[in-house]
């Protein structure tokens, strides 16, 4: 427990007291997302083991953690723009650009900008997990190969980026089911 609350750096002198809050929401947000990460490569194993009930479970744990993050951002929104403008400069040159996970998460689900690696250039670490998240089948890939095993016409290895794409196989392959839930 002491290595986790003494990683809350401040680094503004004076200590401003909203830059705790600062540091621990962006700390609580990529926990979320080690986690989210956590559940996606278990539901990709479950859906290649197809054990799609099991895939399932995981991946509506991560539309709840995702319901979560959605609302932590009215936690930040207690501090006012003066306030985060107090200490914002002593963090120069950090940007959301550098989250790792986070492209991690948009790279696993299918969203993937060749762009983006270059965010990680100087981050060895960094660069050699979003250059393999990238370089991964996503979610979505791994989701049709699925259905395709299971004998749905769903489209070859293609990487549609919208999650309106796979709501259209889904309509395509099996119009009657209601949610399409039950086809698998
Ligand atoms: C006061 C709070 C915040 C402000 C003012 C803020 C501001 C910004 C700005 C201006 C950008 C555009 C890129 C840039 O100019 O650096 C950005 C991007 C981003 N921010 Fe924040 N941010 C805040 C909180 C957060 C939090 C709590 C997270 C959680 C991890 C976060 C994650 C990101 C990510 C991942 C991006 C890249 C988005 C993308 O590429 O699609 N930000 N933010």
């Amino acid at each position: 427990m002491a290595d986790l609350i003494g990683l809350q750096d401040c680094l503004s002198d004076p200590l401003h007291h909203d830059e705790l809050l600062f540091i621990t929401i962006h700390q609580a947000y990529e926990l979320w997302f080690k986690q989210i990460l956590h559940e996606i490569d278990a539901s990709i194993v479950l859906m290649n083991e197809d054990r799609l009930t099991a895939a399932a479970r995981a991946l509506r744990r991560v539309v709840e953690i995702e319901k979560l993050l959605v609302n932590q951002i009215h936690i930040l929104e207690t501090m006012t723009p003066i306030s985060f403008l107090a200490f914002r400069i002593k963090l120069n040159p950090a940007s959301g650009f550098q989250s790792m996970q986070f492209r991690e998460i948009e790279f696993a689900s299918g969203l993937k900008h060749q762009s983006l690696l270059n965010e990680f250039r100087e981050d060895e670490f960094a660069q050699s997990r979003v250059q393999k998240r990238f370089e991964a089948p996503s979610l979505e890939i791994r989701f049709m190969r699925l259905l395709r095993m299971r004998g749905l016409d769903a489209p070859p290895a293609t990487i549609p980026t919208t999650t309106r794409s796979v709501g259209s196989v889904l309509r395509k392959t099996c119009p009657g089911c209601p949610g399409n839930s039950h086809a698998l």
